[in-house]
């Protein structure tokens, strides 16, 4: 559905616009990104800091971002632009925007790397319920420490890397290019409730099979002590990676919403369904760890390496490992869709070009990004870009932009937005397009002004230098 004379899609209806913005939420950030940081940032202090962070901090930027580009109607940068225009605020300010579709695009190239080993190891679980059948576990006969091999023994395939990579990223450009109703929401809309229901089945297995008890302490008891400011900053780089937040991506899917759905209601419904997500996982991932004697802070290889070796002692090992890949497929396809849509929606409309065009372009840069990260691993692990900054100093490319983007680019994209929604834009266009009343509205203004800004600047400065 367009817009009268420009050309602007729309969402066909309110809950595809939530399935959207859920899908692009939802993602490898909840199941692998999300258990990993937990375990290397010891559990429950992290975890319930975590929490913290997605109520105070991540749903009111949420509701920020969503609101600037529902009243924009444009891609971020000129979204934030019209709405300073209303406001009769300097439109430089949506420099903010278009460092958040930069913060996109380096986060699309190597999400797609992840993206190409979920993809692996989708091949690696068929195959084996070829081989074996239905009933046993998977790997039947073969050592852990053979299984744990699998993603060392594709990290040092450097062209099997590559080529799975670049087929993440062509997938993605290919519903990309067939723009918001046809592409967007198309995979958004059968995925997603597909991805729901491979999940509820999985982690009710896990719970029955697993160490739940011990996940749930692990994953709950907090301990004041573990609470560093780099865990911290690491807390809140998770909130924003995980609630795609500060680079731009949800503004994006903003703008493609309608004027009479509830953007308040709605950011609730897109942070509680995202962090519900994560909590799951963690619940579904380490019981199986704790029950195989696995240690929780095996970090990137929580769900690649310990995982698999737990399907190994499961009954139906190979088909419960199977769908389990299949639906982080399905919910990583539909996050790196929104990745690829922030910067494309500019490229097309900036520079007055067709989508297709657009998408190519952007896909075509993310390619040559994605090359060195996926290289990272193998033929340029020894290469550390930014080892002048002590909490980078030995990061290959592929964690560098991880750490970068979630670390510096996400919350200062966050403190930008609060700042400007909360000060800058006019209060009464703000007030007419957030869907809240009273007390509510309260709290979110005075989140957004005061608690936001501070908090987030705070832990910045204590991640960084403390
Ligand atoms: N939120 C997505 C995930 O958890 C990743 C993402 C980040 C998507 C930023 C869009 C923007 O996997």
């Amino acid at each position: 559905m367009a817009a009268a004379g420009s050309g602007h899609e729309n969402w066909s209806s309110r809950s595809a616009f939530i399935l959207a913005a859920v899908g692009s939420a939802v993602g490898l950030g909840n199941m692998w990104r999300f258990p990993a940081e937990a375990g290397e940032n010891g559990g429950g202090a992290f975890v319930l800091f975590y929490i913290f962070c997605v109520l105070l901090i991540g749903l009111p930027v949420l509701l920020s971002e969503v609101l600037i580009g529902r009243h924009g109607q444009a891609n971020a940068p000129e979204s934030v632009r019209r709405v300073a225009r209303d406001s009769n605020a300097p439109e430089g300010w949506s420099v903010l925007a278009s460092m958040g579709v930069f913060a996109a695009f380096l986060i699309l190239s190597f999400y797609c790397v992840v993206g190409g080993w979920v993809v692996y190891y989708i091949g690696v679980f068929a195959n084996d319920l070829v081989q074996t059948g239905l009933a046993g576990g998977a790997f039947e006969g073969r050592a852990p420490d053979d299984i744990e091999g699998l993603l060392p023994g594709l990290f040092g395939n450097g062209g099997l890397m590559v080529g799975l990579n670049l087929g993440f990223l062509v997938v993605t450009m290919f519903f990309v290019a067939r723009g918001v109703s046809s592409g967007i929401e198309w995979v958004a809309v059968y995925l997603m409730p597909l991805f729901f229901l491979l999940f509820l089945a999985i982690t009710i297995y896990g719970a029955f099979t697993g160490n739940f008890s011990d996940a749930v302490s692990y994953l709950f008891t907090f301990d004041f002590s573990k609470l560093t400011g780099e865990v911290m900053l690491a807390a809140v780089g998770q909130a924003f990676f995980s609630l795609s937040l500060g680079v731009a991506g949800m503004m994006t899917y903003g703008a493609y919403a309608n004027r009479d759905t509830n953007l308040g209601e709605t950011s609730g419904i897109i942070a509680s369904a995202d962090t519900g997500v994560a909590l799951l996982a963690g619940l579904a991932i380490f019981p199986i760890v704790f029950a195989a004697g696995l240690s929780a802070s095996a970090g990137p290889g929580l769900m690649f390496q310990s995982l698999p070796i737990a399907f190994q002692a499961m009954p139906f090992g190979s088909l419960i490992g199977l769908a389990f890949f299949v639906m982080v497929f399905f919910a990583a396809l539909t996050s790196s869709v929104s990745l690829l849509e922030a910067p494309t929606a500019y490229v097309f409309e900036k520079f007055n070009i067709s989508r297709s065009v657009a998408t190519v372009i952007v896909g075509a840069g993310a390619a040559v990004l994605g090359v060195l990260s996926a290289l990272s691993f193998n033929d340029l692990a020894g290469f550390y870009p930014l080892s002048f900054i002590p909490i980078f100093a030995e990061t290959n490319f592929f964690d560098t932009l991880d750490g970068v983007t979630a670390k510096l680019f996400m919350p200062i994209g966050a403190i930008l937005t609060c700042i400007f929604v909360g000060w800058i834009a006019d209060a009464k266009l703000i007030d007419s397009e957030n869907g809240l009343d009273g007390l509510l509205h309260k709290t979110w203004r005075a989140l957004v002004r005061y608690v936001c800004p501070i908090v987030l600047t705070v832990i910045l400065y204590v991640g960084l230098f403390g």
